[in-house]
This record gives structure tokens, sequence and C-alpha cells, in this order.
């Protein structure tokens, strides 16, 4: 399993559309891919218009409310967190 963690202090630097777009990418290849996002305000759910399938958060799993793949989003070809 290989980890790509695309990060910046800055917001508003393309961080979340870079990881939507390389996770499509990656995932149209063939590869099995898992987006894992702390944003609290939830701009990957929204891009990728499935924040009415969030029925849990990472914060969620760390308070261990609910159980990690109960957190997991199974999208077509693409697994969202
Ligand atoms: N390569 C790019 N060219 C032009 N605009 C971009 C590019 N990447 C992202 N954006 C735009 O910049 C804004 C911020 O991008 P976003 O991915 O939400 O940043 P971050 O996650 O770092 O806060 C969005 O409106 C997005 O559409
Ligand atoms: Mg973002």
């Amino acid at each position: 399993m290989k980890t790509i963690v695309l990060t910046n202090q800055k917001g508003g630097v393309g961080k979340t559309t870079s990881s939507s777009e390389f996770a499509y990418l990656f995932a149209k290849k063939g590869y099995k891919v898992i987006l894992i996002s702390f944003d609290q305000q939830g701009d990957l759910e929204l891009q990728l218009n499935i924040g009415d399938k969030k029925k849990y958060s990472l914060l969620d799993c760390m308070q261990a409310k609910c159980r990690i793949d109960e957190a997991v989003i199974h999208q077509s070809c693409i697994l969202i967190f």
C-alpha cells in the first residue's frame, strides 16, 4: 500500500482539488483508492457531491463513536472517508 499526503498550512491552495483529481486518476488506472479527509468543513464531500451519504467523520472514529468501516463511503471506483 502506498500513502500520498497533500499538505500545506495555507488554505485555498488546491489541496482538496488535487486530492480528488489524484484519487480519480489512480482509480481510473485500476488502483484501489481511499481518500481520508480531516477537514471539518467537509470540502471534499462537497466537491464529490457525497455530503448526504456521510454518517460519521474521522473524528467520530478516533473517539470510538463508530467503527472505521462504518465511516467509509463506497463510491463506484473510489472509496471516500
Ligand atoms: N489548478 C487550479 N487552477 C485553478 N484553480 C484551482 C486549481 N486548484 C484548485 N483551484 C481552485 O482554488 C480554490 C481552492 O481549492 P481547494 O482545493 O479547495 O484548496 P484547499 O483544499 O487547499 O483549501 C477552489 O475554488 C478550486 O476550485
Ligand atoms: Mg481543502
